[in-house]
């Protein structure tokens, strides 16, 4: 039997060239809550610089922001077809380099980044604690790590999934066969994790406040409603939970280099 890795990089090799096109271009919902966490990171970027590991980097979303902002980007993906795209749509960029790894095992030195960026893919680490554990170990003391996570108070996915297995117990729909699972957190429990890896929470910024039984038939009114969830919760101390996904800036503790 494949295993959870083997599984995440066979899906991601197949849908490399499809995922730009399926998650970012375009006036969904979907597409808006990718834009909207990809927006936020950018945000969480600004007044950072130096040397910055993009892990889980996909069809280099970030890669030419990054160097954009002055940023040298290491983008690292599990997926090599996914690399090859990535490199493909970024061109080529100077300072910019790749490698292929796992961001539990990342193949580089303790404290050799300034920044780090991991948007999208701690759901599929075998343990959330021991990939942010990972990611604060090539840190530098001071860098800062910008993380996302999707967030398993929010109602919409848990309505939705009670829909499919209702269907599925009648009969009238099919389990889909992933052969991976994804972990989410609630925003609280995710920070604790943070703060267990060596980490200081600074900011979090909650997205995807989205409607998907009115998104189905009504997809340009939920995208309206979605908007104004977006602007009105995203950093609300009381109705933030009802974001999918939340995003999360971090500060590795210790003196700077
Ligand atoms: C949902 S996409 C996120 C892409 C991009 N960061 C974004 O924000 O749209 C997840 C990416 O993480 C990669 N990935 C999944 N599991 C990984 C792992 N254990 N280590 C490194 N990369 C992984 C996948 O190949 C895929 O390119």
């Amino acid at each position: 039997m494949k295993s959870q890795t083997q599984n995440v990089r066979s899906f991601y090799d197949k849908d490399s060239k499809r995922y730009r096109d399926d998650r970012y271009d375009g006036e969904g919902c979907e597409q808006f809550s990718y834009r909207s966490r990809t927006g936020i990171a950018l945000e969480m970027l600004q007044g950072t610089s130096g040397r910055t590991l993009d892990v889980g980097c996909g069809p280099a979303i970030y890669t030419r922001s990054l160097s954009e902002l002055g940023h040298r980007p290491v983008s690292a993906d599990l997926s090599i077809e996914m690399l090859k795209h990535a490199r493909t749509l970024a061109g080529p960029l100077p300072g910019a380099s790749w490698a292929n790894s796992e961001v539990e095992k990342l193949p580089f030195r303790d404290a050799s980044f300034d920044n780090v960026l991991a948007i999208g893919v701690l759901a599929y680490a075998s343990d959330t604690l021991s990939a942010l554990t990972e990611l604060a170990r090539v840190l530098k003391p001071g860098g800062t790590l910008i993380t996302q996570c999707s967030n398993t108070l929010a109602p919409a996915p848990r309505l939705v999934k009670l829909k499919d297995k209702a269907l599925q117990a009648l009969g009238l729909r099919e389990k889909p066969a992933y052969g991976f699972r994804m972990a989410a957190h609630s925003r609280a429990a995710f920070l604790e994790l943070v703060h267990r890896a060596g980490l200081e929470p600074l900011e979090a910024r909650s997205y995807a406040f989205r409607l998907p039984f009115l998104e189905k038939f009504f997809p340009g009114a939920a995208l309206r409603i979605m908007k104004i969830g977006h602007d009105a919760f995203s950093n609300s101390r009381v109705f933030h939970w009802l974001g999918e996904g939340y995003m999360v800036k971090a500060r590795k503790n210790g003196r700077p280099l």
